[in-house]
């Protein structure tokens, strides 16, 4: 693979608009796939015209979402605006799930501001017809913070669901071997192993997830110039265990396209969204890329495929729709 990363495209304006050309999305466009059916659009995840533009009548089985989680270093707002503009895009998402389905979203809490916007957020859930199912941490393994206090190493993740939605239990399973057999129960005077553990050699992952390796640039899955890259397992969890082959799966925040290509590995068509064309093509790109070589992103290359001694494209345009920002990751998901 060539060692050619792209810089992250939040924080460098210039590689950004050097990119813009070779995308094939303009605002409001939606590829659609040829060979699984899977949409991309660039679009709005808070605007209902587009997002009805996106679904053309079809509706999803699930919702994975992880939007910017207005911290200090991904442009942080008043958390009131924060949580109307979250309200709309709930909203939205709702308007095209099925009567049975389920709602997944990754969240940050701002440990040095009141945790927020995650108590806020939930809070704001209780006015939408979602259950609460529960509430997961995915421990990362690099984290950040002082001398002075506990390293952050946790992701939040809220599973939401509406009606009966699927449950497939087997995709709870990790590769981590049981050492114990679980607990044991006297059921008419005979001791017995608990039902559901004694079906597999592996633990369940439960609600706190401590088996997923953090994407960085050395693992095939690695997107450069993506700052926010889930990994592919985690995301593959999700699909595995609340969709079923051909749902739709929906993700309004599509950025390295990690959701559409966890339905293309587990035959779900994908409904996906980004507001900037650069992550769109980079989605896209991702797919067509697993397509052809049956790898899950670039390592330590790039999506565009430009080697060290051409140099990306001269800047066009005016520059990013968000503001560059050069502060630190505060999800700690930046690469190592
Ligand atoms: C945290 S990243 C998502 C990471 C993704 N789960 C992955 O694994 O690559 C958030 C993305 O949301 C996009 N975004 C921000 N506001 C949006 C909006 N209103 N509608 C659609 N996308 C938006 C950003 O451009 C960014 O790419």
């Amino acid at each position: 693979m060539i060692n050619d990363p792209l810089p992250r495209l939040d924080t460098n304006s210039q590689a950004w608009r050097a990119l813009l050309p070779l995308c094939r999305l303009k605002k409001g466009e939606i590829w659609i796939d040829d060979q699984s059916g899977h949409r991309v659009g660039c679009l709005n995840a808070s605007s209902a015209a587009d997002i009805a533009k996106l679904m053309s009548g079809e509706t999803a089985t699930l919702a994975i979402h992880d939007p910017p989680y207005n911290l200090v270093a991904f442009d942080e707002r008043p958390i009131e605006q924060y949580i109307d503009w979250c309200s709309q895009w709930i909203s939205t998402t709702e308007s095209v799930l099925a009567p049975n389905a389920s709602l997944y979203v990754w969240l940050g809490a701002d440990q040095n501001n009141h945790f927020q916007p995650l108590p806020e957020f939930m809070l704001m859930m209780r006015a939408f017809r979602f259950q609460t199912r529960s509430f997961i941490t995915m421990r990362n393994q690099r984290g950040y913070g002082t001398q002075k206090n506990w390293m952050a190493v946790r992701q939040e993740l809220l599973y939401y669901i509406r009606g009966n939605p699927p449950f497939n239990i087997d995709a709870e399973y990790t590769d981590i071997p049981k050492i114990l057999r679980g607990y044991y129960k006297e059921v008419k005077g005979q001791m017995t192993e608990n039902g559901q553990r004694g079906k597999s050699e592996n633990i369940r992952a439960g609600n706190v997830w401590v088996d997923i390796q953090q994407v960085f640039y050395r693992m095939d899955e690695n997107v450069s110039g993506c700052y926010a890259q889930k990994p592919l397992k985690s995301i593959e969890r999700i699909v595995r265990a609340s969709s079923n082959p051909g749902d739709w799966v929906l993700d309004f925040f599509a950025h390295s396209g990690t959701t559409l290509l966890a339905a293309e590995r587990h035959q779900r068509r994908c409904a996906t969204i980004d507001t900037d064309p650069v992550f769109c093509e980079i989605a896209i790109r991702r797919l067509e890329h697993f397509r052809q070589t049956g790898k899950l992103g670039w390592q330590n290359g790039n999506a565009f495929g430009q080697p060290r001694s051409s140099p990306l494209p001269a800047p066009v345009g005016e520059g990013p729709t968000h503001a560059p920002n050069s502060k630190r990751d505060a999800r700690g998901e930046g690469r190592a």
